[in-house]
């Protein structure tokens, strides 16, 4: 994807406002970059457009359909003959309730943000997508969730909010089929558990990960992806992961344990190697340190339980992609220093 020319909603916080961020860092940064919010000002997106003068934001309740022809008029205006080649469908809501508590008029709460507004926008947008289409890879990306996974639900509940994505994936299919022949890619792509208001705290990574990753994924679309739900960053399907340790880091202080130090140092070596002469053949390599785990080896005085860590790196080897290949990684998915 060439993200020249990117609309993103739901950009005030969270996931959208890390999107901004990190497109306006990129190099090359879009030349149109157009951010919706809710509000009049915010103080973030202020700060960047006093930076940034290919910031653009524009206020958008996506529940008003009938706004939609005014703001795409607003944003054709700065657009212009370049169109739009990326609009991602990034405002959502959650309403969390379960079997006894939901109501009909949560679900349709749900329904409205979640689903048909991406459906409604992306209407809107196709005329300006196709303008980019006609000379450039175009693509909407609809950020959903696993939680809209039916293969995936073995916990029920949540009624309003997994429906809609379920309903998301399927907007994101129906369109990926009907703007093949326009050239236009369509993608339905979960995030990650991120911290973010909707995430919350306890979620698994942080908006710069899920962020980096979910661009790489974009800009790797191609056929094979198209009306796909695609996890946080599958540009590569396979990768081969060694369980290292930070004792065999050269940057950690500290003497002694000589025979295990020095092992795993290699094993670093061996991921290294192994990361270039993969590169080819599109397999990931990376060394993951579990933590300081209790086990056997780790003892009773280790940091983290073993469910923490494992969990931790299932969460981070999902969010593998190229940039971390050849390097050690903790399992919170910080990249360590050899
Ligand atoms: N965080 C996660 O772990 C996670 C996991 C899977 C999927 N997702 C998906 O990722 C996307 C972003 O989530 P997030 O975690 O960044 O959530 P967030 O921090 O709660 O931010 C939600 C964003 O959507 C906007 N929004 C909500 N209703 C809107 C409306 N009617 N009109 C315009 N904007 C509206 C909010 O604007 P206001 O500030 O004006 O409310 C805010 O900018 C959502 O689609 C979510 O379902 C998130």
């Amino acid at each position: 994807m060439s993200l020249k020319s990117v609309v993103i909603t739901g950009a005030n916080r969270g996931i959208g406002l890390e999107f901004v961020r990190q497109l306006l860092a990129a190099k090359p940064a879009p030349q149109h970059l157009i951010a919706t919010s809710r509000q009049d000002t915010n103080e973030e997106l202020d700060k960047l457009r006093a930076k940034h003068s290919s910031l653009h934001v524009l206020k958008l309740e996506i529940k008003n359909f009938d706004s939609y022809p005014q703001f795409v008029q607003q944003v054709e205006q700065i657009v212009g003959a370049d169109g739009v080649d990326t609009l991602i469908n990034n405002a959502g809501i959650l309403i969390n309730k379960d079997l006894e508590s939901v109501t009909a008029d949560q679900m349709i709460e749900n329904f409205e943000v979640n689903t048909v507004s991406p459906l409604m926008l992306t209407k809107a947008f196709l005329p300006l997508l196709k303008v980019s289409s006609a000379t450039r890879k175009t693509a909407v990306v609809n950020i959903t969730s696993m939680i809209g996974s039916i293969e995936d639900n073995t916990s029920g509940g949540l009624y309003p909010y997994r429906t809609s994505k379920t309903a998301l994936n399927m907007v994101s299919k129906c369109l990926a089929v009907d703007l093949k022949p326009s050239a236009i890619k369509v993608i339905a792509v979960h995030p990650g558990w991120v911290q973010t208001d909707m995430g919350g705290p306890n979620a698994k990574i942080t908006t710069e990960t899920s962020v980096s990753n979910m661009i790489n994924t974009i800009k790797s679309v191609n056929d094979s992806t198209l009306g796909d739900f695609v996890p946080s960053s599958v540009g590569h399907k396979s990768a081969v992961i060694n369980i290292t340790s930070t004792l065999g880091l050269m940057s950690q202080s500290g003497g002694g344990l000589y025979p295990y130090r020095t092992s795993k140092a290699a094993l670093n070596m061996v991921s290294k190697c192994l990361s270039v002469d993969l590169k080819a053949v599109k397999i990931l390599v990376v060394s993951l340190h579990p933590g300081w785990v209790r086990t056997r080896m780790g003892g009773p005085k280790a940091d983290i339980d073993v469910l923490t860590s494992v969990s931790n790196m299932l969460s981070t080897i999902r969010g593998i992609n190229e940039s971390v290949s050849g390097k050690a990684i903790s399992y919170d998915g910080n990249v360590l220093s050899f």
